[in-house]
This record gives structure tokens, sequence and C-alpha cells, in this order.
């Protein structure tokens, strides 16, 4: 039997509402306030938080906080970890803007996706000459509402580079059996928008289904 419009399920409310950002809007928001709120004034990150109306809370969704953060040229976003997953879409990158998770440096190109597990130490810094923008997600809410939200800041501004690029992918895709630090929820990993086009190209149209949609086969545990 079909469902009224606005429930789902016995007795579940749906009150979110769809909304629509439109980057023209947000932009010279950010820009504005990059002259507010300096990361080297007080603020480890700024970010501009995305509420989708009729939600009780302030979030994208009950579970997730959606955000947009711009670092500026020279800025270095410090170091800290938290116990929320966190994941990172590259809006505008740059070849000399990268973040630092858990002693790797990933560059940030346009369409990369870098996945910050729970408790990975990570910064973000801008050595180029324009502002670089990121979509910024995370599940605090989720955390939130359980009780088990954790956070630290590192010792030092930015973390040194200790392993080569590559490190935590190549671990992540050629040994399952690799056994992490006690303290860390996962591998930081990035999906590089190149690799991920072309996978997308190599799955052919023969391969979808009009359902089930299509299955890459660069994947992270
Ligand atoms: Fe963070």
């Amino acid at each position: 039997m079909a469902q009224p419009a606005g429930t789902a399920g016995a007795g579940a409310q749906v009150t979110a509402q769809p909304y629509l950002w439109p980057w023209r809007e947000i932009e010279p928001r950010l820009r504005l306030a990059c002259d507010l709120v300096g990361v080297d004034r007080g603020a480890s990150r700024r970010t501009l938080r995305l509420c989708t109306p009729g939600l009780a809370l302030q979030a994208a969704t009950h579970t997730i906080h959606a955000s947009l953060q711009i670092v500026t040229q020279g800025e270095v976003a410090p170091a800290h970890r938290h116990s929320n997953n966190a994941f990172r879409f590259i809006i505008r990158g740059s070849a000399s803007a990268h973040t630092t998770v858990e002693g790797e440096r990933f560059d940030l190109e346009r369409h990369d996706l870098i996945l910050t597990p729970p408790w990975t130490w990570h910064d973000h810094t801008n050595d180029g000459d324009e502002p670089v923008y990121w979509i910024d997600g995370h599940d605090l809410p989720l955390l939130r509402s359980l009780s088990t939200e954790f956070f630290e800041t590192y010792e030092r501004r930015q973390q040194e580079a200790v392993f080569p690029s590559g490190h935590w992918s190549d671990i992540a895709r050629d040994d399952p059996h690799y056994r992490l630090p006690p303290n860390m929820g996962g591998v930081p990993y990035i999906y590089r928008a190149s690799e991920s086009l072309a996978a997308l190209k190599s799955l052919g149209v023969e391969a979808h289904d009009p359902t089930e949609g299509v299955c890459s086969p660069i994947a992270t545990r």
C-alpha cells in the first residue's frame, strides 16, 4: 500500500526538505569568512556548514555534517585528530596544496576524494597562489548522539611527511592482512579523480544494471 506523502514507514516523519546551495552564493561567503576568521588567529578550521531546512539539528542529514572549507594561500590549518570519520571532496585544488594524513602527504587535485578515518592526524597546507576549496563531510551528529566524540590537537602545527606518496593506498590495496595500529580506525585513502573517471569509463554500458548500477574495481577495505 502506498505511503502518504511526507511519511517513510510506520510513524516515521520526514522533515528534511530538498535544497540547493548555488556556488555563486557560497563562494563569496567563503571569501568573506577569510576576512573574519583566520586559521592563524585562534581557529583551526574555516568552514561554512550546509544545514538542510526542516531538520531539528543544524546538519546536512540526521547523522552527517557537510561543510565548505577554504584554505587560502600561505595558510596552514593545524594538525588534529578526532573520533569522527571525515572525507574531503576537492572542488578547487592546486598542485601546491596538500593534506597530510597520518604521515603521508596527499596533493589536492580537483575532484579527488580523500578519506580521513577516525583518530588519524591530519592538517592542510596551501603553498599556492590561489585559495583551495573542498566539501568537508563527517559523521559528528551520529557520534554526538552516542556520546563518543573525542578530539585532540597535535604537538606541532604540521606533521612531517614521514611516508612516501602511495604508502597508505598500497597497504589498503595490496595487504588485506595488514594490522593497523590499535588507535587507528582505518587507512587514509585517496580516490584520484583521474583513476575514478578511467574506472567508470572502463565499465562500459554493457555492464550497467538499471537497478544495481555498476561496481568499480578500485575500492578500499
Ligand atoms: Fe579534522
